[in-house]
C-alpha cells in the first residue's frame, strides 16, 4: 500500500488536521509550504468566506492542499458545492458521515477522506466509495470520540481495504512511528501545530497550550451528546458543574456559543474554549512548523 505522501504529492506523509477558525487559507498555505499537507478548515465559514480563503491559500502556495468540511456547518451544501466548482482536489470531513455529499465528490475526481471515530463508520464510508480515512482516537483536539488512537487505528485497518490514516495523540517520532506500527499510511496532527510560530491564534492561546500539561485537558459536552475536548478553564469547569447538575444542550450552548473565536481571537483564556489535546503536554516551545514535521518524520525518512 502507498505511503500517505505518495496518495497526496507531499514531502511528509502528515496531514494538518482542519481546524476551525484556526486552519486559515494562509496557514494551510504555510504546513503545504514547509512540507506537509495543508487543509482549509471551514469551521463556520459560508461558502463566500471558503471561496476566500482557497484564493489567499493559492496566491501563497503551488504545493497541494485540500479542504476540511464540518458536516455540522449550516451551509454544508453549498460548501459541499463550493469545493467541486473550485476545482478543489482533496476533501476531508469532520463531525458525521458525508455519505450525501460522496456521488457528487467523486464525480468530479475528489479524494474523499473522512474522519472516523469508530470502524463501523469506516467500513460504511468505504462502501459508500471513501478513497481513505483518518481515524481519529479521543486524545485529540476539538470534537472526539470514545475510542483511543491505540485500539482504533488497528481495528479500523481490519475492518476496510482503504489506506487509514492515524490522528489522535501524535506530535512526535515515537507517536508516528507507533502509529505506523498499528498500519497507519501516514497521520493527521493539530495540536501540535498550535505551538507553531505560524500558527495563527492569540499569543494567549499559545502560551496556555506550552504551558499546559498533558492531564489538563477535559471532555465537556459528553452528556449531550457533543464531546469536545479542551483545556481545563473558567469555562470548562463551569460547563462541567453544569453538566453534572443535568442541565440540557440549550443551557450548556451559552458556555460554547462563540467560545472558540474568544479563545482564537481574542485570547480569552478563561472563557474561550481553548481546544486542545492530550499532546499539549509535549508542546513546550515555540518552534516553526517545518521543524515538527521533520521531527515527527525524522525517523520515518531516514528509514
Ligand atoms: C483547536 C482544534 C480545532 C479543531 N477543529 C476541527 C475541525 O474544525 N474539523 C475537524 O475535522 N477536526 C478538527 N480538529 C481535529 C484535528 O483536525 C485533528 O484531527 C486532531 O487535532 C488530531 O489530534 P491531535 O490534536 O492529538 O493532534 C480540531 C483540533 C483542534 C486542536
Amino acid at each position: 500500500m502507498k505511503y500517505l505522501n505518495e496518495i497526496l504529492g507531499t514531502e511528509f506523509p502528515v496531514i494538518q488536521g482542519g481546524m476551525a477558525n484556526i486552519a486559515t487559507g494562509s496557514f494551510a498555505a504555510d504546513c503545504s509550504n514547509a512540507g506537509a499537507f495543508g487543509l482549509i478548515g471551514v469551521g463556520g465559514m459560508d461558502a463566500a468566506g471558503l471561496r476566500e480563503e482557497i484564493k489567499k491559500c493559492r496566491e501563497k502556495t503551488d504545493k497541494p492542499f485540500g479542504v476540511n468540511i464540518m458536516l455540522m456547518n449550516p451551509d454544508v451544501d453549498n460548501l459541499a458545492k463550493t469545493v467541486v466548482d473550485e476545482g478543489i482536489k482533496v476533501v476531508t470531513t469532520g463531525a458525521g458521515n458525508p455519505g450525501k455529499y460522496m456521488d457528487a465528490w467523486k464525480a468530479a475526481g475528489i479524494t474523499v477522506i473522512p474522519v472516523v471515530a469508530a470502524p463501523i463508520l469506516a467500513k460504511h464510508l468505504e462502501d459508500c466509495g471513501a478513497d481513505a480515512v483518518i481515524a481519529e482516537g479521543t486524545e485529540s483536539g476539538g470534537h472526539v470520540g470514545e475510542m483511543t488512537t491505540m485500539t482504533l487505528v488497528p481495528q479500523v485497518c481490519d475492518t476496510v481495504k482503504i489506506p487509514v490514516i492515524a490522528a489522535g495523540g501524535i506530535a512526535d517520532r515515537r507517536q508516528f512511528n507507533a502509529a505506523m506500527a498499528l498500519g497507519a499510511v501516514g497521520v493527521q496532527v493539530g495540536t501540535c501545530l498550535l505551538g507553531s510560530r505560524e500558527c495563527p491564534i492569540h499569543e494567549n492561546y499559545k502560551q496556555a497550550i506550552i504551558k499546559a500539561k498533558g492531564s489538563d485537558t477535559i471532555v465537556t459536552g459528553r452528556s449531550v451528546n457533543a464531546p469536545v475536548r479542551i483545556l481545563k478553564n473558567k469555562m470548562a469547569r463551569a460547563y462541567v458543574k453544569e453538566e453534572k447538575r443535568g442541565a440540557g444542550r440549550d443551557e450548556l450552548e451559552k458556555f460554547t456559543l462563540g467560545s472558540l473565536r474568544k479563545a482564537v481571537f481574542e485570547g480569552d483564556t478563561d472563557n474561550g474554549s481553548l481546544m486542545a489535546g492530550q499532546t499539549c503536554g509535549q508542546v513546550t516551545e515555540i518552534r516553526s512548523l517545518r521543524e515538527i514535521f521533520e521531527e515527527i518524520c525524522a525517523e520515518y525518512r531516514k528509514g
